[in-house]
């Protein structure tokens, strides 16, 4: 399965400090916004990676993470030239995806949680058959994000794209599992009032066929970092967090050891880097 991080966009809704920078690039915490997704597809098991952002930015991005080689993974690098919406990812990724099955993240996403890791593994395995997972997850406020709306039993109805009168309180989080023909799928959908190529027109592609199955995650956390407010509180609860269990969230070098991507030698190249507590951190992981 290959992976796709979609980082672009305006982050018009951050403006000013979404001036110059690109918003998967701000800090959250102690950690550019990226690692979280990034960390999301790694422990996903998916290692061949895809990210997708502006032709301002995609530089920045390169420099940070390069070839993702040092993290004993793939990563290459593509522009998406307007944000033309978020299904225009798959378009983009086309001649990346080959004939794989592909996971979408959104840049701004972040996942945390003990069994996050085995419900990403068990979610790419469920791959094996079904055609699309996307995943349901209760939120205060659901007009801001696709909500699903379900029956009594639990059957997904529908899923539209910011309602003003929301049917549910379960937002579809950016994180997306789809087969291959979801190319075949974004070519055809239309944009939206809006102008753009929405993954809710391709997530209800997948149910009217029935061929969407929505899990609900509901014993991890997923942050919001849309806002001023929700970016701040992403770095207070990664800060608290961190700081009461004494681990890293969204460790790329430590997931990347963990899991065997590099090896000791690897991760002591990378401890050369760092002169802070980061590398402290990294140097227990080996002593
Ligand atoms: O976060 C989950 C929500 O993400 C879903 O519930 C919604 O169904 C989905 O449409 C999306 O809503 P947002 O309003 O959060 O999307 P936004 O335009 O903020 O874009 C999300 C991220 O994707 C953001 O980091 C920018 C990036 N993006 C977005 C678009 C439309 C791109 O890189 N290119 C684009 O064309």
């Amino acid at each position: 399965m290959k992976g796709i991080i979609l980082a672009g966009g305006q982050g018009s809704r951050l403006y000013p400090i979404t001036n110059i920078i690109t918003k998967s690039l701000l800090p959250i915490y102690n950690k550019p916004m990226i690692y979280y997704p990034l960390s999301t597809l790694m422990l996903a098991g998916i290692k061949d990676i895809l990210i997708i952002s502006s032709p301002n930015h995609i530089c920045s991005f390169e420099e940070l993470l390069g070839d993702g080689n040092q993290l004993g993974i793939k990563i290459s690098y593509d522009v998406q030239k307007k944000p033309n919406g978020i299904a225009e990812a798959f378009l983009i990724g086309e001649s990346f995806i080959g004939n794989d099955d592909v996971c979408l993240i959104l840049g701004d996403n972040i996942f945390y949680g003990k069994n996050l890791p085995t419900i990403l593994k068990s979610t790419v395995n469920q791959m094996k058959k079904m055609d699309s997972i996307i995943f349901g997850y209760r939120v205060n406020d659901p007009q801001r994000y696709g909500v699903v709306e379900f029956d009594n039993n639990k059957n997904v109805l529908s899923i539209i794209e910011k309602p003003l009168k929301p049917k549910s309180n379960y937002a579809a989080v950016g994180l997306y599992f789809y087969k291959n023909d979801v190319i075949d799928i974004s070519k055809k959908i239309k944009p939206s009032n809006r102008g753009e190529l929405e993954i809710t027109d391709v997530n209800n592609a997948f149910l009217n066929a029935n061929r969407l199955k929505v899990n609900i995650l509901d014993t991890i956390f997923w942050l919001d970092t849309g806002t001023h407010d929700s970016l701040v509180e992403a770095s207070n609860f990664i800060k608290t967090v961190e700081k009461r269990e004494g681990k890293k969230i969204s460790c790329l070098e430590e997931i990347a050891y963990k899991y065997g991507y590099i090896d000791k030698d690897g991760l002591k190249e990378i401890i050369k880097k760092y002169s802070n507590e980061y590398g402290h951190y990294l140097q227990k992981l080996i002593s």
